[in-house]
């Protein structure tokens, strides 16, 4: 299958050195650094993993999609700031019978690449492997985890199957959904809890349980997420989000959340798709969200004085 990753980053790198290695498989990583994009071509792609550093040689990388070429399946990975634009410029991978496929976080990605390629060939998924940059041409890959992917109306479709069956023989355990939306709401509601207050605080996930005025606005924010859900008719899996974002907090413990490694890089964060896309969704389903709203505003007057 041919292949094109949009967004180099850690999570795009693993997933295409990993698809790479499969020998029926061609792979481009599409990129916009052109450090890293000439570093994978000269010297492949060195993935640290599990102590030991691998090259991945035969995966390809271009800054510009004509260089690339129509593929089968797009893989978007850029951040969700990025979404639109990043599709846009990498048109030219997409042809009639490319499916795009979002492992992306946040809300709006799938309307975002609908808008350019047509509704009928998006499908969506998530992800729990963790990932590092770590220079040009160099990532690691920090935890391994499940990718679950379907399609938008839960059909269990045979290019879904098709999909699953290509991440699964790379080595990437991949379960298929019925409730992809759903699953997109659990990971974000994860986000709305973690991202922007560990992002105000500077604190590592496993820092905010210790402090109960943090968990309370924690909850608040969780709360108001889920009620919006809820009034969107979104189906989500745990009886108790705010118990279950605790546990995150601590199974991540040492990570310091990627809105807060965005602020320390004095780059974009993904506010306006997390907790602000939870404000869009309430004021249109009629939910008030006051917490995500100062949520957001917080990191916004972050983003402009860091
Ligand atoms: O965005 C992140 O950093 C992660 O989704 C999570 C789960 C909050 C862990 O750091």
């Amino acid at each position: 299958m041919k292949i094109a990753i949009i967004g180099a980053g850690a999570m795009g790198c693993l997933y295409g050195a990993k698809l790479s290695a499969v020998p029926t498989n061609e792979v481009y990583l599409l990129d916009v650094w052109k450090e890293h994009v000439s570093a994978i071509n000269e010297n492949g792609l060195m993935m640290e993993e599990n102590g030991a550093s691998v090259p991945y040689n035969k995966v390809k990388a271009a800054t510009e999609a004509v260089q690339v070429g129509v593929c089968d399946l797009a893989i978007v990975f850029v951040k969700s700031t990025l979404t639109g634009t990043a599709v846009k410029t990498n048109k030219a991978v997409f042809g009639s019978h490319t499916v795009a496929l979002t492992l992306q976080n946040g809300l709006g990605n799938i309307d975002l690449i609908r808008a350019e390629i047509g509704s009928d060939n998006v499908i969506a998924g998530t992800t729990a492997h963790g990932a590092t940059m770590l220079g040009p041409g160099r990532m690691r890959h920090a935890g391994s985890g499940k990718t679950v992917i379907g399609e938008l109306n839960g059909e269990q479709s045979p290019r879904i199957e098709t999909m699953a069956a290509v991440l699964r023989e790379a080595g990437l355990e991949t379960d298929i959904s019925h409730n992809v939306l759903g699953l997109i709401w659990d990971k974000l509601i994860i986000n709305v809890g973690i991202n922007a207050l560990t992002g105000i605080t500077r604190l590592k996930n496993g820092a905010l349980p210790e402090y109960p005025e943090l968990m309370e606005i924690l909850a608040a924010a969780v709360s108001e997420a889920v009620a919006v859900a809820g009034a969107k008719g979104i189906a989500l899996s745990y009886d108790n989000p705010v118990e279950h974002t605790k546990d995150v907090c601590l199974a991540t413990a040492a990570n310091k959340s990627s809105m807060l490694q965005d602020i320390l890089n004095h780059k974009q964060t993904e506010i306006d798709m997390i907790n602000g896309a939870v404000v869009r969704e309430g004021t249109l389903a009629g939910i008030a969200t006051p917490v995500n709203k100062v949520l957001t505003d917080l990191i916004r007057f972050i983003q402009k004085t860091a």
